[in-house]
């Protein structure tokens, strides 16, 4: 790893204001500092990387709190007494999917009579009759059959299994509260006695 050759010119601030540096443009310094230069420039590199792996990590820990349209609150709407297939609609249908909820889903509530200023987001979406564009955050490859209809249906798993409590959920999900693997999946059939034969995932 080389510093970019206008490396001081760029960082000298940074290099300022650390522990390790002298203050900037003596770094290059001419004389009897030439010694100590490169063990300076090393240093200096190892606070830059330092200071954008801590820049990288509170951005990828920041980025995905946008990453849904709307900041649904389970919390709030649990705590109103709804059932968690009176939004995930695949789950009252028994289908394979639980389905993320539809605009009409949320329509029964934020239309034009809830003058909630917090919600004027959703019912934007409501009056143009719009999709609200989720992003999905579980969700298993092309070649594995997952079915909500045997596992929480005929099953009778309970959700938070697979998706932790999501009666504390303040912000949208953004993370998957039991990482989907393999293992964990055969694991758990193991363990209920479940078939675990390759073809009953991978149709
Ligand atoms: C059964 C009625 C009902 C349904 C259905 C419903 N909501 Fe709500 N929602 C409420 C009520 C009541 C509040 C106000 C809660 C409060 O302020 O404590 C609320 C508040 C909100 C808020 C503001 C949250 C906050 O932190 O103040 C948002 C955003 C929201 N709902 C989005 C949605 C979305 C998106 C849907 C559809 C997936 C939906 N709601 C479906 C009743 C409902
Ligand atoms: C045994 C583990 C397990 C249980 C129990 C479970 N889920 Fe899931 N859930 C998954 C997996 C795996 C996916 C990804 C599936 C896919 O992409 O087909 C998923 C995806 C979802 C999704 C994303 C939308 C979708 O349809 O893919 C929602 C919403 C959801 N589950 C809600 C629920 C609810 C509500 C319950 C309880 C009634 C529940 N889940 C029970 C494992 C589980
Ligand atoms: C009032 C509607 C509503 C109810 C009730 C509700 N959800 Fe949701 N759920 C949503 C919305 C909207 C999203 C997408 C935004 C988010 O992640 O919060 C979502 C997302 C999810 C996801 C993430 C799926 C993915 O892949 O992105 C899971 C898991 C989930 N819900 C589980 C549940 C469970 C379990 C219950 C019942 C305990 C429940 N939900 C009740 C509206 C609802
Ligand atoms: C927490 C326990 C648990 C986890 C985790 C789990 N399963 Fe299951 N699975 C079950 C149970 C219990 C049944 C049997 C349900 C019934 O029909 O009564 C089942 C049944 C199935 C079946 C039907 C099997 C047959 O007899 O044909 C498939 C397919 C399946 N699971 C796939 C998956 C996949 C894929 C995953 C991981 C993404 C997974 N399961 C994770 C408990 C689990
Ligand atoms: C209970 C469900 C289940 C069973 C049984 C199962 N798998 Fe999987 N398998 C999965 C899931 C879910 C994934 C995707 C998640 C992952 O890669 O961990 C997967 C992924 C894979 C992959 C891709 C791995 C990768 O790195 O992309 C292979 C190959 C595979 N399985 C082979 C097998 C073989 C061979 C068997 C039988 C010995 C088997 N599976 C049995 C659920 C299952």
């Amino acid at each position: 790893m080389t510093p970019p050759a206008d490396y001081h010119k760029n960082d000298g601030q940074r290099g300022q204001k650390s522990a390790y540096g002298p203050p900037n443009g003596q770094w290059a310094g001419g004389g009897g500092k030439r010694f100590y230069g490169p063990v300076l420039v090393l240093y200096g590199a190892a606070i830059i990387v330092l200071l954008l792996g801590a820049a990288f990590y509170a951005y990828s820990r920041l980025a995905p709190a946008g990453s849904q349209p709307i900041a649904y609150n389970h919390k709030k709407h649990l705590a109103l007494g709804l059932e968690c297939s009176s939004c995930h609609l695949g789950i009252a249908d028994g289908r394979a999917h639980a389905r993320l909820p539809s605009v009409e889903v949320c329509a029964a509530c934020h239309s034009s009579e809830d003058e909630n200023p917090r919600t004027k987001v959703i019912r934007d979406y409501v009056s143009g009759n719009k999709p609200i564009p989720w992003k999905k955050i579980y969700g298993v490859p092309d070649h594995v059959y997952f079915s909500h209809r045997r596992h929480a249906g005929l099953g009778k798993l309970d959700c938070a299994l697979c998706h932790g409590d999501m009666s504390k959920a303040e912000a949208p999900v953004t993370k998957q509260a039991e990482k989907i693997t393999m293992a964990r999946c055969i694991d758990c059939h193991h363990k209920l006695k479940v078939t675990t034969d390759c073809i009953a995932c991978h149709r």
